[in-house]
């Protein structure tokens, strides 16, 4: 899995079973890896200016293929585990856009997510299953989320409403109310997740990411920011929602640097990026009883402590409690997609996604 924050490569090792519709997985290794320095200037700059020529396109995809490889080489290594059936590989989003919009006379919605399931398939010689967005959004879906799907099977409880919060570079709730059934489910990007404070960390204190929270927790709210922040019209949509670095980017916090303290602005930012879930939980997604926090953004005590005084009601945990290491757990639910689809079985929500049916998502590569 490698996402929206660009901060490398999260490899899941798990072995799954399933009987009449109930699944099992073990998550037998885990591991981060980080990207090349140069694949991860190309792949920031590419996706800030929304743009490349076709032979670093076409070059892009194998040089990032093989480093998606040369990861899972390695977790074989360390893990000692060598007979891989199949990879889940997500690829790296360049462009999501649901939204159908005119073009060539026709109307379009599209997907793209870089790296070849041929290309690591046979350089691995293991199935890869992938391009798993694609078919939700030619059935007039989203395309996203697809964890959902994960969170029903394994996060579901008989007895408590459950949010699952996944802090990434946006952030993502999946509610999921006592006992429901899939149609149930509601799920949604509620913002941003790290996104903006990894720009006030990257721009104004020259670190990839605010670890911990220390430098939020140094500096004041300004009201003037926050204010300003919280007017953006995303935050109180109605569901089905989804977003990304088109809406949430550096645009939005540079005209602010140099006028206010550093520490006041990721401060600010920090407590925007806290409102924007927490209102989304109060207008979409209650009542609640247990939120499990998962991404990047778990390992944020700053984040995770705004969380737990705003939302006193509900119990927050951080998903690692429950054993499944947060900054693996999409890796692990696209492991499960990959097993699902070599099963048949569909793996969208079209509650969720807006699909017009319900699909096994991706495509095999290496039989
Ligand atoms: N110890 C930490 N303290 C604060 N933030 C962290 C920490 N570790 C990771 N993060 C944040 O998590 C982000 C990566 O989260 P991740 O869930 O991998 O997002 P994505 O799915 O977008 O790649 C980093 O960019 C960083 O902002
Ligand atoms: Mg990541």
């Amino acid at each position: 899995m490698t996402g929206t924050s660009l901060d490398g490569i999260d490899i899941a090792i798990c072995k799954f079973n399933s009987f009449q519709n109930k699944y099992n997985f073990e998550l037998i290794w885990q591991g981060h890896f980080c990207f090349s320095n140069q694949l991860r200037s190309l792949l920031l700059d590419i996706i800030s200016n929304k743009s490349t020529d076709l032979k670093t396109l076409s070059q892009l995809n194998i040089a990032y293929t093989n480093e998606i490889a040369n990861a899972i080489e390695q977790a074989k290594i360390k893990s000692g585990i060598s007979n891989i059936e199949a990879v889940g590989f997500h690829g790296q989003t360049l462009w999501h856009n649901p939204q159908k919009e005119a073009f060539c006379g026709q109307s379009v919605a599209s997907t793209f997510q870089l790296g070849s399931g041929t290309h690591l398939s046979t350089v691995l010689n293991t199935k890869v299953v992938y391009d798993f967005r694609t078919s939700d959004i030619a059935l007039g879906g989203q395309g996203a989320p697809l964890v959902p799907f994960f969170d029903y099977h394994f996060l579901k409880s008989d007895n408590e409403n459950v949010i699952a919060l996944n802090i990434g570079g946006i952030s993502n709730i999946t509610f999921l109310p006592k006992n429901c059934s899939a149609d149930a489910v509601i799920a949604f990007d509620c913002g941003p997740g790290n996104c903006l404070i990894d720009i006030c960390a990257q721009k104004l204190f020259g670190v990839d990411f605010d670890e911990n929270g220390a430098l939020a927790s140094q500096g004041e709210i300004v009201p003037e920011i926050f204010d300003e922040l919280i007017t953006i019209n995303f935050i109180r949509q109605k569901p089905p929602k989804s977003t990304g670095k088109e809406l949430f980017n550096v645009s939005l916090t540079q005209k602010f640097f140099g006028k206010y303290s550093k520490y006041d602005i990721i401060r600010t930012v920090a407590e925007f990026t806290v409102y924007a879930i927490v209102e989304n939980i109060r207008l979409y997604a209650n009542p609640v009883d247990k939120i499990v926090v998962s991404g990047g953004g778990a390992k944020n005590s700053y984040i995770l402590s705004a969380l737990r005084k705003q939302i006193e009601s509900s119990e927050i945990v951080i998903i690692d409690e429950l054993g499944i290491p947060s900054g693996a757990k999409e890796a692990i639910a696209f492991a499960f997609l990959a097993y699902c689809k070599l099963l048949g079985i569909a793996t969208n929500l079209p509650s969720v996604t807006g699909a017009s049916k319900s699909i096994s998502l991706g495509v095999v590569a290496g039989y």
